[in-house]
């Protein structure tokens, strides 16, 4: 997997790129991730960015310096890439959207800041536009910390066994089931018992069933896209 930000606060990134699961898929090269700083492609001594938004309030990011970067992101790189811009107006970000980004040759993020971008740019160079969700944040950087988080647990030993990861092709489209540690009682509550019985069978069928009936209350609007057959198959009743 190889991702190029282009974003005006790298630092956003350090931390995010050397912590936790993130950080060790970067150090042992299972991802590459590679920042640009959109204001080494800024203009004068001030590395200008971003101008007024005509005829109306706030900034936006020029199209000049982010073609620049782009430029600089596809450098030495002449295959297929796909240019992402995160935005509140953007399509709404799914797992199956994350699955298809997993798969591109090189994703470019582009993090927008203030107003966002020059919509020109965006016509010319954006290849998708997506939303993590109906609020607005101040910029970019956070939605593209989730697509790249999402993205590096579905490549190969990312994420360690019990993972989840194996599981999803089953749990498509449906919540998680729930999830206990030890202690086995805590303050009077018992974990459900089939947990600690070893009967592998059994605990795949309840978590199965806790799953369904987690997204039935929760989420009802996924069931229409999840494999209700496939379920059905297994012996899950709902
Ligand atoms: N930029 C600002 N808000 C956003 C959101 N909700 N999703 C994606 N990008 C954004």
């Amino acid at each position: 997997m190889r991702v190029t930000i282009i974003t005006a606060f790298p630092e956003f990134f350090r931390d995010f790129l050397s912590t936790s699961i993130i950080g060790r898929a970067v150090e042992t090269g299972l991802i590459n991730v590679n920042l640009i700083n959109l204001r080494e492609y800024g203009f004068g001594n001030y590395r200008q960015i971003d101008d007024y938004s005509f005829g109306g309030d706030g900034m936006v990011l020029m199209a000049e310096p982010l073609s620049k970067a782009l430029e600089k992101a596809r450098e030495g790189h002449q295959g297929v890439d796909t240019v992402v811009y995160p935005s509140p107006q953007g399509a709404m970000l799914t797992q199956e959207m994350v699955e298809s980004l997993a798969s591109r040759e090189h994703v470019i993020i582009i993090c927008g800041h203030y107003e966002g971008i020059d919509e020109r740019f965006a016509g010319k160079c954006v290849d998708l536009e997506v939303s993590i969700g109906d609020y607005v944040l101040t910029g970019g950087e956070i939605p593209a910390m989730a697509i790249i988080d999402a993205m590096a647990r579905l490549v190969p030993n990312v994420v360690g066994r019990g993972g989840a990861v194996e599981e999803d092709s089953f749990f498509r489209g449906m919540l998680d089931f729930p999830h206990y540690t030890r202690p086995a009682l805590w303050e009077g509550d018992q974990v459900p018992p089939v947990l600690i019985s070893g009967n592998e069978k059994e605990i795949d069928k309840w978590r199965k069933q806790q799953s369904v009936q987690r997204t039935l209350r929760r989420r009802p609007d996924l069931l229409s896209r999840a494999n209700i057959a496939s379920y059905l198959e297994k012996g899950v009743y709902l």
